[in-house]
């Protein structure tokens, strides 16, 4: 009977009260047009498609695909646009940018609310992270527009041009703030188009980049699928394109581009090593491992997914990373208890779900907490693959969902090799109180970004991009000014 008691008690204290955010403060349009030479306009061909809600399914808005006339009609007005941009003063250029990074401010709740449904994250990142990382881009940036002769002194820069931008679905807003911000800084005009299943933020975008007073195209925002993508890039009259996404995507912009005058940065995958030695906090660690992998449901370029434990203490912190996830809450994007939203499309989740089939198969020791999750909508428990090695697909390969994958260690060197035989190089994580075996492991680490102690924090003062088939080029800091622009000098 006490037995009883006690375990209803547990029942009891540990649930959470639902405590979704309201969407009653948000406005969405049924059907989105074209954002193009400062209005939104019809497509030409009249086609649309739909954007759901992944976390249930339903339509939220539909939303122009833009054609080969369309594309053109956006380049035409960017180009335009550019004559006059380019050679307004710095500070005016500014001026415009602080108002847009304002509105941002102003409108966060909105924007959030709008991200967390389109895209399936939890509310409390959108809240916490996407929209004010966004604003700070837009502030960031700003910054540095009537100052590029002090960013680049005695080297004259000057702006590319029109700059072609694709982004991906993980961090919508985001991204489109890592793109814009220091294209108009450095005085380009942009075309930019978000990604397919999560349009909306970026169009929310346009709207306050017309009620910023912006000159008409200096940002258009179209949007459609991977054709129009392409469209974009094979543009003859673009200077410049700035693509983040997959891997495959990025070899064949790369390819398509090769051999006219267009300059590229390319922000791709990756398979970030998130390393714990036995000195680390290891409480501390473990809350790590989760943010680093479990964070926007795992689809993180620079996630940390695959972890590296030195031997000692991997029984331990394998023990509480288990209990830790059994407390991890999965389900609607839009409360604010939720850890793991929905993901993000049935084709991601396909992918994820081949993945785990695969790491299975190939012997993997898979772990999955004890978690519920909705009906309708797309979702997957946090999982973590033990008794695997260098060579198992779920190693090598990125997996862009909440799966993990745990190997050991004893030596420095032996983890060195480890984390860097892999054909990725954008992030890792090193966990210890040594602040020398940090100083030795960041010079080490073939991967753009190393944190130490912690992981997946962004600033927009720090410049971000990877080695190896992660890409090239920074975004970020004053090293993301430089992809903008060209120099005039003798020094070149
Ligand atoms: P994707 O690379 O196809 O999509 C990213 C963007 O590129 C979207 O805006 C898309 O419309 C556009 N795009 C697609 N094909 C294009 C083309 N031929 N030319 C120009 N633009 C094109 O990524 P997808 O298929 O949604 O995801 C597949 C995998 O890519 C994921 O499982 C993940 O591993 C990786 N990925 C990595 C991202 C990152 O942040 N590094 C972001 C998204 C995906
Ligand atoms: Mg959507």
């Amino acid at each position: 009977m006490q037995k009883k008691v006690k375990e209803d008690f547990f029942k009891a204290s540990w649930k959470y009260e639902e405590a979704p955010e309201s969407t009653n403060h948000i406005q969405i349009k049924k059907q989105y047009d074209l954002f193009i030479d400062g209005q939104f306009v019809k497509p030409v061909g009249n086609k649309y498609f739909d954007t759901i809600d992944p976390s249930n399914h339903r339509k939220i808005a539909s939303v122009a695909e833009a054609e080969s006339e369309d594309v053109d009609k956006a380049v035409k007005a960017a180009r335009k646009a550019f004559r006059s941009w380019s050679k307004i003063s710095g500070k005016e250029r500014g001026k415009y940018i602080y108002r847009i990074a304002r509105l941002i401010q102003e409108k966060a709740r909105e924007f959030s609310v709008i991200e967390s449904l389109d895209g399936g994250k939890p509310i409390r990142e959108s809240r916490d992270i996407d929209i004010p990382l966004a604003a700070n881009h837009f502030f960031y940036y700003a910054g540095w527009a009537d100052k590029l002769t002090y960013a680049f002194p005695n080297r004259n820069p000057t702006p590319l041009g029109v700059v072609g931008q694709i982004i991906p679905w993980n961090f919508p807003l985001l991204m489109a703030a890592w793109k814009i911000a220091p294209a108009l800084a450095t005085g380009n005009t942009v075309v930019l188009k978000p990604a397919e299943t999560t349009p909306l933020t970026a169009l929310k975008l346009a709207e306050i980049i017309h009620e910023s007073g912006i000159p008409n195209g200096v940002v258009n925002i179209i949007t459609g699928a991977g054709k129009t993508g392409a469209l974009i890039v094979n543009h003859p009259d673009i200077n410049k394109i700035a693509f983040t996404g997959s891997t495959n995507v990025g070899k064949y912009i790369q390819k398509a581009i090769a051999g006219t005058s267009k300059k590229l940065t390319l922000e791709l995958g990756g398979k970030g090593a998130n390393i714990i030695f036995e000195d680390a906090a290891i409480d501390q660690a473990v809350e790590g491992i989760v943010n680093a992998i479990f964070f926007n449901q795992g689809h993180v370029c620079c996630a940390g997914s695959r972890l590296f434990v030195q031997e000692s203490v991997a029984d331990l912190v394998i023990q509480k990373l288990k209990n830790r996830m059994e407390t991890l809450i999965v389900g609607n994007p839009l409360d604010k208890n939720t850890d793991i939203g929905a993901i993000n499309s049935k084709k991601q989740l396909e992918t994820i779900k081949n993945y785990i089939e695969i790491g299975t198969n190939e012997g993997g020791e898979i772990y999955q907490p004890k978690c519920s999750i909705p009906k309708k909508g797309n979702w997957c428990v946090p999982t973590l693959f033990l008794n695997v090695s260098q060579s198992h697909r779920i190693v090598q390969e990125e997996i862009f969902g909440p799966v993990l994958a745990i190997q050991t260690f004893r030596t420095i060197d032996e983890v060195i090799e480890k984390a860097n035989n892999s054909p990725y190089g954008l992030s890792a994580g090193v966990w210890t109180q040594k602040g020398s075996k940090i100083f030795n492991l960041t010079q080490k680490l073939n991967a753009g970004v190393i944190w130490a102690n912690t992981f997946n924090k962004f600033d927009p003062v720090s410049p971000f991009g990877g080695y190896k088939e992660s890409g090239f080029g920074r975004e970020g800091g004053l090293h993301g000014l430089k992809p903008y622009v060209k120099f005039e000098s003798y020094f070149n």
